[in-house]
């Protein structure tokens, strides 16, 4: 394994906010489950998820944003979220916390109507039908999250993919869930949220081959 990724590695587990708990340690109870605000953040505040967040900069910049929201990214690739959490800790920035660990495991991190708002920023589209599943707004992963979400909690996806586009519209048809907003291309609608402006690694690739970026929010009842 490359030196610099094993050096990330460790630092992690040297940050107060990062988390990354073994399988075994979910399957016991994870300690923070339903007390986040209680046990970590220490205070009332809506959490915000961010799914597949990468290197952090949209839970990073989020933070920053809105000091009174508390935000949690989650992702499985620890030398990227290092990033995230280094950026984070060396702001000193109290409202952020990471957790490596598969977002299929988010109903032992998180317990019922604990999370106020996801993101969902450039998931992997996985094109192939056999992958339908793994596509991080199919109807199995909105079961998960639904069961951790509070009542009126909005799903926001910004993505490049429009196939994912698409199919995260049919889903949200098929479920008959209300459709706040969408648009196949942010840059046109100059009314899209200020958030918006916040741009991750994978966004400005996609913007420097000049694909349109898409947007949409959903409810998830
Ligand atoms: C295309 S990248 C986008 C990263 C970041 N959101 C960005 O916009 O730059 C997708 C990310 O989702 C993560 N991911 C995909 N499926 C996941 C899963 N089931 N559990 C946890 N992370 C996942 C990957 O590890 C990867 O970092």
């Amino acid at each position: 394994m490359p030196k610099r990724k094993l050096e990330r590695f460790a630092e992690n587990k040297t940050f107060p906010h990062f988390f990354q708990p073994h399988y075994d340690e979910l399957l016991e109870g994870f300690p923070f489950r339903g007390k986040w605000n209680s046990m970590f953040f220490k205070n009332d505040f809506p959490i915000v998820l961010e799914l597949g967040c990468g290197k952090g900069e949209f839970t990073v910049g989020l933070a920053q944003r809105f000091p009174e929201k508390n935000y949690i990214g989650m992702d499985v690739k620890g030398a990227r979220m290092w990033r995230g959490a280094k950026t984070s800790h060396q702001s000193e920035l109290k409202n952020v916390a990471f957790v490596r660990s598969k977002i299929q495991g988010i109903n032992f991190l998180f317990d019922t109507e604990e999370v106020d708002e996801f993101w969902i920023t450039f998931p992997d589209p996985h094109p192939n039908k056999p992958r339908t599943k793994k596509r991080l707004t199919s109807p199995d992963f909105l079961d998960r999250y639904r069961k951790i979400a509070k009542p009126g909690a909005v799903v926001h996806l910004k993505t490049d993919n429009a196939m994912l586009f698409d199919y995260t519209l049919d889903v949200i048809r098929e479920q008959n869930l209300p459709l706040l907003f969408h648009t196949f291309d942010v840059d046109k609608n100059p009314g899209t949220e200020l958030v918006l402006e916040i741009r991750t690694f994978y966004e400005e690739m996609f913007r420097n081959k000049g694909v349109p970026i898409k947007y949409l929010k959903f409810t998830l009842q």
